[in-house]
């Protein structure tokens, strides 16, 4: 994990908990997770229930919240969209890109990613973006172009100006919800990936000097680890090298295990 920043431990709820039901996880989660445990924490609850889990934490600021996923437009004739201006206005203070889901289920392309994430970015919110490759992938050899590809088609859509308030999540695809987790050595190696197809597209883009762009930029450049992060391999994936923090699904629905995830030491 990077020494100098504190790891971030995100949970995404993704289509689970209405918000009586967030309401009533915030305040079990909390009394298990005391404030200033050294990580930065953020719930990504469904959009409808984020005013109600953030409304259940107000006394704690060091809970943020985030949304899952947000329209390539601010408003409009966009039945059942949410923008990412209106989650900022639910309290989002963070905002997912390119989820695997959202990738197969909804047929997220690259380039509608990347608009996303240019709308979260232009928000004020600090977008995710979500990369990974399926199974089929890694099995042909494309663990590697697939991230880059993925990587220069998202990143490459947001304003220079903005493109250092990108975070990134490795998510392999055969790893979410299969109970397989990567190998640290495996998610250590496409963290590595992940970077240098960032550092390659800020390159190619002119970015500012000092920025992630940077030959010394690495330590601007964080990097989630998603897919299967449970509380018994929680540290050691913390503390595998170039692993930022976990983007969390199942493992963070239950107070107790995302309170144990929240408590994990890298
Ligand atoms: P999982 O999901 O922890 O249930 O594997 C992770 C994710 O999809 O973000």
């Amino acid at each position: 994990m990077n020494e100098v920043h504190r790891p971030v431990l995100a949970a995404n709820w993704k289509m689970h908990k209405g918000p009586r039901e967030a309401a009533s996880f915030m305040e079990g989660f909390l009394n298990l997770h005391p404030p200033a445990r050294g990580a930065i924490v953020v719930i990504f609850p469904p959009s409808i229930s984020l005013v109600a889990a953030r409304h259940a934490a107000l006394a704690r600021t060091d809970i943020e919240f985030g949304v899952q996923n947000v329209h390539t437009r601010e408003s409009g004739a966009h039945t059942g969209a949410v923008s990412a201006p209106m989650a900022a206005d639910a309290g989002a203070t963070w905002g997912l890109a390119g989820h695997s889901e959202r990738r197969h289920e909804f047929g997220d392309t690259d380039e509608m990613i990347g608009r996303r994430l240019a709308m979260l970015a232009d928000s004020g919110l600090r977008p995710v973006l979500c990369v990974g490759e399926t199974l089929e992938e890694r099995e042909n050899g494309q663990l590697e172009s697939t991230i880059r590809r993925q990587v220069e088609a998202a990143l490459g859509q947001v304003p220079q100006s903005r493109q250092e308030s990108v975070l990134y999540a490795y998510e392999p695809v055969w790893a979410i919800g299969t109970g397989l987790a990567a190998s640290e050595t495996d998610a250590s190696e496409a963290h590595g990936i992940v970077r240098d197809a960032v550092r390659g597209t800020l390159r190619s883009g002119g970015a500012p000097s000092g920025s992630a762009g940077s030959a010394t930029g690495d330590e601007h450049i964080t990097v989630l680890y998603g897919g299967s992060a449970v509380p018994s391999n929680a540290s050691d994936l913390l503390a595998a090298p170039g692993i930022d923090g976990l983007l969390v699904g199942g493992a963070s629905l239950e107070p107790e295990s995302w309170a144990a995830i929240c408590a994990a030491r890298g």
